[in-house]
């Protein structure tokens, strides 16, 4: 079995995506434009962006013995992602969202989680191996909030990186979670849940982020959508916006899994690069996400991406 450098523990959901103008009022039915479905769920979102950058990956989590998690584990075969560490619960159905996309591009997302909530220590402890020889370790909280802080700690305690995406946000999060995080990465929502500070700028988010530190972890990222990122670290108390490039949104669903995936990618293959230069490359990879309709569908290929991002 070949070593993962980016193992992801988090979740799967398949994606029911409808494109609309505008959001119902309630009580109100609207037409829709297109309907589709598509394979979705932030972790392994962020799994498939990094192996789509060349990265050797491993997935932990958890779908159905249904048709979706069926579809789901071939998903991850052709993406080149092993399947060892996906289980499938008999008594739970494979995590599924609800998305509108509105004209703008913008997103409003429900999920139910099913089987990603029966992932579990035992899980974790199945692949202690795989986790522990990682260079990083990334996971989010669409699955049990306990569950992610274990998995943060054993890469932790095993010297590997890691890299936390607290979405969605709690607004009672463990404080551990920030201690064995070495980089919380979080949008501005999640931002303002997370420390009541609202961000409507980068210099927000650069409060935010020195919040974020002050809890204990080495860096904070907080993304701000066409504003690109800014950055805050330990090692020098001064955040840094991470401009980026301005395109025209058609669909923002799983941006910021494009992003953390791709920053996975470089702080697995690229450690010497940096931050700032990593995060540069993330946006661009980002930006190129909301130029297509769709979430993994949407997520580039490292043979279409200029090659001086490698
Ligand atoms: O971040 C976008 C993702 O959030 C979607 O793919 C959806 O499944 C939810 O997990």
């Amino acid at each position: 079995m070949a070593v993962a450098e980016v193992v992801v523990v988090g979740s799967c959901m398949t994606d029911l995506v409808s494109l609309t103008r505008r959001l119902p009022k309630p009580g109100e039915t609207i037409h829709g434009q297109k309907f589709f479905t598509g394979y979705g769920g932030k972790g392994a979102n962020q799994c498939v962006q990094a192996a789509r950058l060349g990265a050797k990956t491993s997935m932990i989590c958890k779908v159905g013995k249904d048709s979706f998690g069926y579809d789901y584990i071939e998903n991850f075969k052709k993406n080149g992602i092993p399947i060892e560490f996906v289980g499938q619960a008999e008594d739970a159905a494979t995590g599924a969202a609800s998305i509108i996309v509105n004209g703008e591009g913008q997103n409003f997302i429900v999920i139910v989680a099913g089987a990603n909530l029966l992932l579990d220590i035992g899980d974790l402890k199945r692949a202690a191996h795989v986790i522990t020889r990682a260079k990083v370790m990334v996971c989010q909280l669409e699955v049990t909030p306990s569950v992610s802080l274990e998995a943060l700690k054993m890469a932790h305690t095993g010297g590997v990186k890691t890299l936390f995406n607290p979405a969605p946000a709690l607004t009672d999060l463990d404080p551990q979670f920030y201690t064995y995080s070495d980089i919380i990465c979080c949008n501005e929502s999640e931002a303002e849940i997370l420390t009541g500070i609202a961000v409507g700028n980068p210099e927000d988010a650069g409060r935010v982020g020195l919040a974020l530190l002050e809890r204990g972890c080495k860096t904070a990222v907080v993304t701000l959508g066409p504003e690109g990122c800014v950055v805050v670290s330990t090692k020098e108390l001064i955040p840094k916006h991470v401009p980026t490039k301005k395109v025209t949104a058609v669909d923002t669903t799983g941006a910021g899994d494009s992003f953390v995936g791709a920053l996975a990618f470089y702080l697995a293959y690229y450690p010497a690069l940096p931050l700032e230069e990593m995060l540069r490359k993330a946006n661009f990879i980002a930006t190129i996400s909301v130029q297509a309709t769709g979430t993994q569908s949407s997520f580039p290929y490292r043979k279409d991406l200029p090659q001086d991002l490698f």
